[in-house]
């Protein structure tokens, strides 16, 4: 076993470099990672899962308009002091306690030149060794056990290769995302022969689609500086990992709990909705 894939995962990226079009004009001084469900913005919920399956090191690609990310993972000591010693303390206990526990390194994605792009110029903060890739507007949640994430590492500890997590979608749906087939090796676990980012139904090869939670082998970054622009024109991290696919092994993982799409408004309702009733149960 190479010294690689020895390691397990300490790393986990986050791309938020993105504009948000979506949520104009919410977004327009405000990073979408910013967004809150409930009272916590997406980008920590995804850091929370990671540091569930017991990452600290969190690397974030971000861009222009973006610094609130960064004050948001930092100590605010005028707010501190503010509010030291009153009934109001408590509102910041969980986000203290993040940061206390993990590291967050930054880059910054010059040019919008898609999501494999944003994943190359995070290679600085990753080095030589397997990763976790988390998209904050995959909002994910298992209420009768582990999260995503640490359900990925485990797998990923058993297999020493790329894994991406799918979900089956509404076939009129497969032009909203990265599209797998293969051979289902395991109940839920395929080992991936095609995917195709964003086809239209007619050109899917299934309707199992990649959701935003990826674990990467490093070799990764040397398939994406090869990987030519394809859909929108944009570097896709579909199409370099299809081309691992052929090298090696490449794995599509259903993984347990439920995702909800807070990129579309909709999707940020029903999550908005979802965690909302959990906080009352
Ligand atoms: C990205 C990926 C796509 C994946 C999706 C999951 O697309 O390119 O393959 O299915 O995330 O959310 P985006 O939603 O950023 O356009």
């Amino acid at each position: 076993m190479s010294k690689q894939t020895e390691l397990t995962i300490r790393k986990c990226l986050f791309p938020a470099a993105g504009y948000g079009t979506r949520f104009l004009p919410a977004t327009k001084a405000i990073p979408k990672e910013m967004l809150p469900v409930l009272t916590k913005p997406l980008l920590q919920y995804g850091v929370e899962e990671a540091l569930e399956a017991g990452i600290d090191n969190m690397a974030i690609v971000t861009g222009r308009g973006k610094r609130a990310i960064e004050d948001h993972f930092d100590i605010s000591y005028e707010l501190e002091h503010q509010i030291k010693n009153t009934p109001k303390e408590h509102y910041l206990t969980q986000i203290r306690a993040l940061i206390d526990k993990c590291t967050f390194s930054y880059t910054r994605q010059i040019e919008m030149r898609g999501l494999g792009h944003a994943i190359l110029c995070a290679e600085t903060l990753i080095g030589d060794e397997p990763f976790a890739v988390v998209l904050a507007d995959d909002l994910c949640d298992n209420l009768d056990g582990d999260g995503v994430l640490k359900q990925m590492i485990e797998l990923y500890d058993k297999h020493r290769c790329s894994i991406v997590a799918i979900e089956r979608i509404e076939r009129q749906d497969t032009d909203k995302y990265g599209v797998i087939s293969g051979k289902e090796i395991d109940s839920g676990l395929y080992h991936i022969d095609n995917m195709v980012e964003k086809p239209l139904p007619e050109d899917a090869p299934s309707n199992l689609a990649i959701i935003g939670r990826y674990i990467l082998t490093p070799d990764i970054f040397d398939i994406l500086r090869d990987t030519p622009p394809g859909k929108g024109a944009e570097i896709q991290i579909t199409d370099a990992l299809l081309t691992q696919a052929k090298k090696g092994k490449v794995l599509g993982f259903e993984f347990e709990g439920k995702r909800f799409d807070c990129g579309s408004v909709d999707g940020f309702v029903e999550a908005t909705n979802y965690f909302y009733k959990g906080s009352l149960s």
